[in-house]
C-alpha cells in the first residue's frame, strides 16, 4: 500500500512518468505506466489479444513453410501438414482455433468498451481499434480461402463480388482476381495478403497501445480519477500473466479436444466450380455481418448496410460527449439496451448460418434494424439519463462528485 501511495504522490507532483509524458525509453515507460487501481478482468482482454496475435503469427509462419498456394496443391499441402509433418496437426488446429479465439476476444473487447464507455476518454484509441477490427476481418476472411475447399471458393466469389457495387469496382475486381474469373493467380494474391497484413495488424496494435499510454486507461467505475494510480508492473503484469495462463489453457484445451468445432464440413471437399452449395456461409465470427448483408434484398443496399453495421460503433464517441460517468453501471436503461444488443448479435449469428428463406429473412431484417438502432440509442440514452440525473443533482449538490 505504501508503494501505491508513494507512486500516486510522485504522479501528483508531475513526475515524468505521468500518462502524458511519453519518455523515449518505451521499455521503462511500459513498466511504469500509471494504471487505475481498480481495473477488472475486462481490462485483461487487450493483452490476451496480443498473445493470440503472437500465436497466430508463429503458427501462420510455420504453416507457410509447407503450404502451397496453387489451385491443384493447396488442399493437398494442408493434408500433408495434418497427416505427415511432425506436429503439423497441432500447428494447424491451433491456427484455426486461434482465429476463433481472436475474434471472440475482439468482440468481448469492443463490448467492454461500449459497456464501460471507454471511447469517451480514449476516442483515438477507439478509432485505431476499429481499424484493427476491419483489418482483422480481412485477414480472417483471406485465411478461410487458403484451404481451397468448397466454402473457400464460393465465399471468395460472394465477398469479392461486393466490390462491383462501387463505381469502378468491376474493373478493380478483375484486377484483384488477375482475370475475369477466380483462378490460381487469385489464390496466390490471397496468400500474399494473408501473410503480410498480420504484420500491419501487429504494428497498428502497438500504435493502439501507445495511443492509450499517452492518455491513460479508463476504469470500471468510469470516473476519470488518476489520483491513486499504480504502476503497471508488478500490479497488472502479474494479472496479465494469470490471464495468459488461463487463455493458453482454454486455447489448447478447446482446439485439441474439438479441432473442427466451428469448421464447415464442406471445407474438406475439393472445389467444384460448376456446383454452387445450397448454403454459402463464412466462419461463425462473420455470420452476424453475413445475416445483415442478406437481409436487404438489394445488392448495394445490403453491402452498405453491412458496412454500416460493422463500423457503426464509430458513432459512439461522436454522439456522446456531455457524460461525466463513462460506465453504464449508473444507467440501467442503457444497460438494458446493451444486453439486448449483445443478445441480438447472437441471434444474427444464428440467422447467418441458415438458408435465407421464409421466416429467417424477416428475422434477419428485424435483427439488422435493432443492431443499427441500438448503436444510436445506447449513447443517446446514456447522455439523456445522465443529463436528467445531473439536473436533479444540482438541486441537491452533495450527492454528486465535485467534478461535476
Ligand atoms: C488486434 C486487436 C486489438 C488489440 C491487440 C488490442 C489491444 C489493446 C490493449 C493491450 C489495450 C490495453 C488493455 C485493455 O484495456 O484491455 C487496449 C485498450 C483499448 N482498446 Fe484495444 N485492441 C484491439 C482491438 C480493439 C478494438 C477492435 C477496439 C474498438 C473498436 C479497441 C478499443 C480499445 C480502447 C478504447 C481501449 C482503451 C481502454 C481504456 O480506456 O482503458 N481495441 N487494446
Amino acid at each position: 500500500m505504501e508503494h501505491v501511495l508513494s507512486y500516486s504522490k510522485s504522479y501528483e507532483e508531475g513526475a515524468d512518468d505521468g500518462p502524458h509524458e511519453m519518455s523515449p525509453n518505451y521499455y521503462y515507460n511500459a513498466l511504469k505506466y500509471p494504471c487505475p487501481p481498480n481495473l477488472s478482468i475486462w481490462w485483461n482482454i487487450g493483452s490476451m489479444l496480443f498473445l493470440v496475435l503472437g500465436a497466430q503469427l508463429l503458427t501462420g509462419i510455420l504453416l507457410s513453410t509447407s503450404y502451397t498456394a496453387d489451385e491443384a496443391l493447396a488442399s493437398v499441402s494442408l493434408e500433408y501438414v495434418m497427416r505427415d509433418s511432425n506436429y503439423g496437426w497441432a500447428v494447424r488446429s491451433l491456427h484455426m482455433g486461434g482465429a476463433s479465439m481472436f475474434f471472440a476476444l475482439i468482440y468481448t473487447h469492443v463490448a467492454r468498451g461500449v459497456y464501460f464507455g471507454v471511447y469517451l476518454k480514449n476516442p483515438h484509441v477507439w478509432y485505431s481499434g476499429l481499424s484493427l477490427y476491419v483489418l482483422s476481418m480481412g485477414v480472417g476472411f483471406l485465411g478461410y480461402v487458403l484451404p481451397w475447399g468448397v466454402m473457400s471458393y464460393w465465399g471468395l466469389t460472394v465477398i469479392t463480388n461486393m466490390m462491383t457495387v462501387i463505381p469502378g469496382g468491376a474493373r478493380a475486381l478483375d484486377w484483384f482476381q488477375g482475370g475475369f474469373v477466380i483462378s490460381d493467380v487469385t489464390l496466390k494474391r490471397v496468400f500474399i495478403l494473408h501473410f503480410l497484413l498480420p504484420f500491419v495488424i501487429l504494428g497498428l496494435s502497438l500504435t493502439h497501445v501507445l495511443l492509450l499510454h499517452m492518455n491513460g486507461s479508463s476504469n470500471p467505475l468510469g470516473l476519470d480519477e488518476t489520483e491513486f494510480s499504480v504502476p503497471f508492473h508488478p500490479y497488472y503484469s502479474i494479472k496479465d500473466l494469470a490471464g495468459f495462463a488461463l487463455l493458453l489453457a482454454a486455447l489448447v484445451g478447446i482446439t485439441f479436444t474439438f479441432a473442427s468445432l466451428t469448421a464447415d464440413p464442406l471445407q474438406w471437399q475439393p472445389v467444384n466450380k460448376m456446383k454452387t452449395p445450397s448454403v454459402i456461409k463464412p466462419e461463425w465470427y462473420f455470420l452476424y455481418a453475413y445475416a445483415i448483408l442478406r437481409s436487404i434484398p438489394h445488392k448495394a443496399g445490403g453491402v452498405s448496410t453491412m458496412f454500416a453495421a460493422i463500423v457503426g460503433v464509430a458513432v459512439f464517441p461522436m454522439i456522446s460527449g456531455r457524460e461525466k460517468f463513462q460506465s453504464m453501471k449508473v444507467c440501467p436503461p442503457a444497460r438494458f439496451v446493451f444486453l439486448l444488443w449483445v443478445a441480438n448479435f447472437t441471434f444474427l449469428t444464428v440467422i447467418g448460418a441458415q438458408e435465407p428463406a421464409g421466416g429467417w429473412v424477416l428475422a434477419g431484417q428485424f435483427g439488422t434494424f435493432f443492431h443499427l438502432s441500438a448503436l444510436v440509442m445506447i449513447p443517446m440514452i446514456k447522455e439523456e439519463w445522465e443529463w436528467h440525473l445531473y439536473q436533479g443533482a444540482r438541486l441537491s449538490e452533495s450527492c454528486y462528485p465535485t467534478k461535476f
